[in-house]
């Protein structure tokens, strides 16, 4: 008799050709959650996925429209029942892709360069959702004793999981399950399986400014007229304090403490300075929020960042002109127990005392999420773990992550269930980055150990 995992490492070898071409379909679907001229496409890739759920066997597959993206059901129970169900977890939408002339090769062409395969999303995660899929579909050609598989994808995930919670709210039937399984976590080497526990939340906003009804002669207005530009500048800056913190009044007051025991295992995971350093191509790393090493700083404490500043003239050569408006998106990352409501209520606070008199200002919320923490021990993490291991020949780590995933805390709110974060992106994957890319060989193990896990959950 064959081990489960020669099994199912024969069907994936055997299959991989077919998936590739199914993952390039996929891929091949611009659809960009944020921009509304994508409607078209993101509704393409929710029916690519109801399709797929059906040519999976699923027997009950219901699209779910909303006000933004449709959310996609699908269930595949085994006969009689008996068992847990695992809830599959996945989005089909994918971040912009601009700076799209740094691409090598066009973001929705799927491209194949020595290991990896280039596209938007191939690792973000559509490289994930199939990898999900084609481990389901092993074990059910297997024909052994499997879990009930629920599926849920959704479409809005990159611009905060707008209307997730409330149809997970008013469908707490139809999602009903043991445990969710969630691999849009990646992992931190391609050598090193990786679990996630920990998730930060997320808090967007765009603020805009505006000084003079219209643009002015800088030479005739200046020093006369406050400059919104100038004035952002300021405003930006105040928002830390020289020591690296945060500065919105109030700021720190919900963070849960981490213990000192967590942090002896955060300190044992390959992620130092020299990791960063080497992955990020920074010249140096930023000192941050003192008393903290850098996978604390990224994974258990909040931060605040500028993700983009317009103002003024940007184009080529000179233009003297004192601009009538500017514009900065800021985001902050929130860990347990921060809201994106408190953090937004301090931001508006801190701009009411703030912003001169010679401004007027429009605080504007846009993505966010909650934080979540994941539970480290649970039959379902022992089934993961025993996979991952399997697979790798290398027991999983377990990690802090500093990115979101709003329907993490969605689950444990409205269904009390618990998710198990995995997935086989890799830091280098160039993630909401030109030139996204899938580590193919790292893939096909992803496949197999989710085949496995699927097997062992069962036992
Ligand atoms: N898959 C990422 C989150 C992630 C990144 C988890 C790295 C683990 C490791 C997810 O698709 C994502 O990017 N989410 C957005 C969410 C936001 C708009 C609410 C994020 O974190 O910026
Ligand atoms: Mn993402």
């Amino acid at each position: 008799m064959n081990s489960p995992h020669a099994t199912m490492l024969e069907f994936v070898n055997a299959n991989l050709p077919r998936f590739r071409r199914e993952l390039d379909e996929l891929l091949a679907i611009a659809s960009v959650s944020t921009e509304p001229g994508r409607k078209g496409e993101v509704q393409a890739a929710a029916e690519w996925t109801a399709r797929a759920l059906r040519t999976l066997g699923c027997t009950r597959v219901e699209s779910f429209p909303t006000p933004g993206a449709p959310l996609v059901y699908g269930e595949n129970l085994p006969a009689g029942g008996a068992g847990p169900t695992v809830l599959i977890y996945g989005h089909y939408d994918v971040q912009p892709v601009d700076p799209v002339e740094l691409w090598h090769s066009e973001p929705f062409k799927p491209t194949v360069r020595g290991e990896d395969l280039f596209a938007r999303g191939a690792s973000d995660m559509k490289g994930q959702i199939l990898a999900v899929l084609k481990a389901v579909e092993a074990v059910l050609a297997a024909g052994g004793k499997r879990p009930g598989f629920k599926f849920l994808f959704e479409g809005e995930e990159e611009i905060g999981s707008t209307h997730l919670p409330e149809f997970i709210r008013t469908h707490r039937k139809l999602l009903a399950c043991d445990l969710c399984l969630n691999p849009d976590a990646g992992m931190i080497a391609p050598e090193l399986p990786t679990i996630t526990y920990g998730l930060r939340g997320l808090a967007y906003f765009e603020l805009r400014l505006r000084g003079p009804s219209h643009d002015l002669h800088s030479g005739m207005y200046g020093g006369v007229v406050h400059n919104p530009a100038q004035v952002l500048c300021e405003l930006v800056a105040a928002m830390h304090e020289p020591s690296g913190r945060v500065a919105l009044p109030g700021f720190y007051d919900p963070v849960r403490a981490v213990d000192p025991e967590e942090r002896r295992e955060l300190g044992r995971l390959p992620m130092d300075e020299a990791f960063y350093l080497r992955a990020s191509g920074a010249p140096a790393l930023w000192a941050g929020e003192q008393g903290y090493t850098p996978i604390e700083r990224v994974g258990a404490r909040p931060t605040l960042e500028v993700n983009g500043l317009s103002a003024g003239f940007t184009g080529e050569g000179s233009k003297t002109v004192l601009p009538a408006e500017a514009m900065a998106k800021i985001s902050t990352r929130l860990v347990p127990d921060q809201t994106p409501e408190t953090a937004t209520s301090q931001l508006e606070a801190f701009l009411r005392q703030k912003v001169p008199a010679t401004m007027r200002w429009e605080l504007k919320r846009l993505a966010g999420g909650p934080p979540s923490i994941s539970a480290r021990e649970s039959a379902g993490v022992r089934a993961l773990s025993r996979a991952l291991g399997e697979a790798w020949g290398e027991r999983p780590v377990f990690r802090r992550e500093g990115g979101s995933i709003p329907v993490v805390a969605y689950l444990q709110e409205y269904l009390g269930v618990e998710s198990l974060l995995t997935g086989f992106s890799l830091p280098e994957d160039n993630a909401h980055s030109p030139n996204e890319k899938l580590h193919l060989p790292t893939w096909r193990k992803g496949i197999a150990a989710l085949a496995l896990f699927f097997v062992y959950l069962a036992e």
